[in-house]
Parts: C-alpha cells; structure tokens; sequence
C-alpha cells in the first residue's frame, strides 16, 4: 500500500523530502552548517585595523552561518539551504559574506529574503555591479556570471535568507578572495551608502 510519506529519511534527495529550516533546532542535528567567525573574514573588510581590534576586544564571535546539505552535485538537482548573517560592522563597514562566483559561471541562483533588511552585491567579471535591496518576502535574483554576497545593513536584526541554485554550480570564493569587491556597503550618517572599494585591485 502507497504511504503518503515519500521517505522516513529526512533527507532523502533522490526519493524526496521535507526538511525543517530552523538552524537552531531539527535540520542542524542531521547537516553540516557552515559558520564564519571574525578571524576566517581577515583581509576581507576594508579597515583590517578595526577588524583585529573587535576580536582582541569581544573574541572571536561568528558573523554568518549555513546549511552545507548533502544534495547530489549534478546538473538536474538544486542545492538549497539558508543563510543566517548577523547584524554589525567592521569599522563602518556593514557585515558580509564573503560572496563567490560560481566555478560553473553561467549558472544563476535565487535568493528569497526571509527577515531582516540587507542588500544582494552583484558584479560580473567585466565589472558591471548592482546592489539589490531585500526584506522579508522579496526574492533577488541572480543572473549567470554575476558575484553575489549577502550585506546586513539592520543595526539589530539578522538577515535570513533561503537560496536555491543548479547543484553542480560549484563555488569559486578565491576571485572575491584576491579581488574584492568593485564596490563596499558602509554606514554614512545612519544609512547604507555604496562606495568604491578602495582596495579593489
Ligand atoms: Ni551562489
């Protein structure tokens, strides 16, 4: 007889499944969750000096955590997972991930914003950028080619977004590593302010 379970297996990615997003609570018990804390982003804020001085003076806290879910890397399956990115800042420079583009650069990704307020960098390697702002129940999309990092401008909520892209799209970080970013989210009298990255080489 039919079950109307597709799986007992909570994540069963060739039979189906439905899995609980919450980082805190189910999910986190069966995956792997990425976490990023101060000392794994050095070199990649702006104000390095402000950067070594917040972990000397609060410790090495975390700025952003993800799912790393064991989807099958093929051209037919999505990966998916969420991101969760604290508020805060590094001199006056908002937190970040450290963005990526994808080793397979003509694939594109979504992202729907599930709470706070942050904005979506984008820029592709011949330099066109756009920064896409999102709050909870808007959905950016970004399109093959295009670098993308997630920025928390909220000065107290953190911003959780769901993201769903090809699964064998693979993550190139090492550009964004050694480049940086053409353009840098600060804080400017209260509000988010997009500048030129002085370090950008
Ligand atoms: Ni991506």
């Amino acid at each position: 007889m039919a079950s109307f379970n597709a799986s007992s297996n909570p994540l069963d990615f060739l039979r189906g499944c439905t899995v609980d997003f919450d980082l805190n609570t189910g999910l986190s018990k069966k995956v792997e969750t990425g976490k990023r804390y101060l000392s794994q982003m050095k070199g990649m804020f702006a104000d390095e000096a402000a950067l070594e001085k917040k972990i000397a003076d609060e410790g090495d806290s975390l700025i952003y955590e993800f799912h790393g879910l064991p989807v099958p890397e093929t051209p037919g399956d999505f990966a998916f997972g969420c991101s969760i990115l604290n508020p805060g800042k590094i001199g006056d420079e908002y937190y970040f991930t450290k963005g990526h583009f994808h080793t397979l650069l003509e694939t594109g990704e979504v992202y729907y914003c599930l709470k706070g307020h942050g904005y979506m960098l984008l820029e592709n390697p011949e330099g066109d950028w756009s920064a896409q702002e999102m709050h909870a129940g808007e959905a950016v999309y970004v399109p093959p080619r295009y670098a993308h990092r997630s920025i928390n401008v909220s000065p107290d909520e953190q911003l959780i977004t769901f993201f769903v892209y090809r699964a064998d799209a693979g993550h190139d970080y090492g550009t964004i590593e050694t480049k940086g970013y053409r353009k840098l989210i600060v804080e400017r009298d209260g509000k988010p302010e997009i500048i030129d990255n002085p370090k950008w080489k």
